[in-house]
């Protein structure tokens, strides 16, 4: 199910600061999928399973040093080495959940003072999102839930940076949820609008877009 019969899946993204609960609600919509029929998969970036991305978490936890465009492009490349698994897996007709894409990259990068357009750089050319959604929450509230793990980037000062830039980086194409309602909330909104995009038929065009 999930459309016409060689109709691909749909790219649906979770952005949004640290402890905004993109990572509950991932699991959440592909549970629901799942539920109805659909074949979805749960994916995150950074994938720190690879040899990239066991870099990006050694440096992420602080156990090692990296100049700021060094780990701007390892990220990136995490994203280019998942790419032509991604893609034939939209084609299959599996739709895939991700948590945190491109715009992670370019909103974390960009609050240490990179250039953003130098950061938009090396995410031209892999997959175009059909569906962006942005989970809002003020960073002092996120900060409130408690759960910073320590890692790198999750500081109150650095998440406010961000949080502008993600207002940067918004288009009008993003769905926007109030990620301060309650989870039941959030879960309702999001399934809602994966299947208004269903109705209006903007997932299962025949080509991939690009970014
Ligand atoms: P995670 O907590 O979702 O695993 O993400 C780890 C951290 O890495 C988080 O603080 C956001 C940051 N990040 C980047 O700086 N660039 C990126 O491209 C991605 C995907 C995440």
């Amino acid at each position: 199910r999930g459309g016409k019969e060689d109709s691909r899946g749909a790219l649906v993204v979770l952005e949004g600061l640290d402890r905004c609960g993109k990572t509950t609600q991932s699991a959440r919509l592909v549970t629901n999928l799942e539920r109805l029929g659909y074949s979805a998969e749960l994916w995150r970036f950074p994938d720190r399973t690879t040899s990239v991305g066991k870099m990006i978490s050694s440096y992420l936890s602080n156990e090692s040093q990296l100049d700021d465009h060094t780990i701007h492009l390892l990220f990136s490349a995490n994203r280019w080495e998942k790419r032509s698994l991604m893609e034939s897996k939209l084609k299959s007709g599996t739709t895939l959940v991700v948590d945190r894409y491109s715009y992670s990259g370019v909103a974390f990068s960009s609050a240490k003072g990179l250039d953003i357009e130098w950061c938009k750089a090396p995410e031209i050319g892999l997959l175009a999102p059909d569906l962006v959604v942005y989970l809002d929450i003020p960073p002092e509230k996120a900060a409130e839930r408690g759960g910073y793990g320590g890692e790198r980037y999750e500081q109150l000062e650095f998440q406010k940076k961000v949080g502008h830039n993600y207002q940067v980086l918004c288009s009008p194409t993003w769905k926007i949820i109030d990620a301060c309602s309650s989870m039941e909330d959030v879960e309702e909104q999001l399934q809602e609008m994966f299947f208004v995009g269903l109705i209006r038929n903007i997932y299962f065009n025949d080509s991939t877009t690009i970014v």
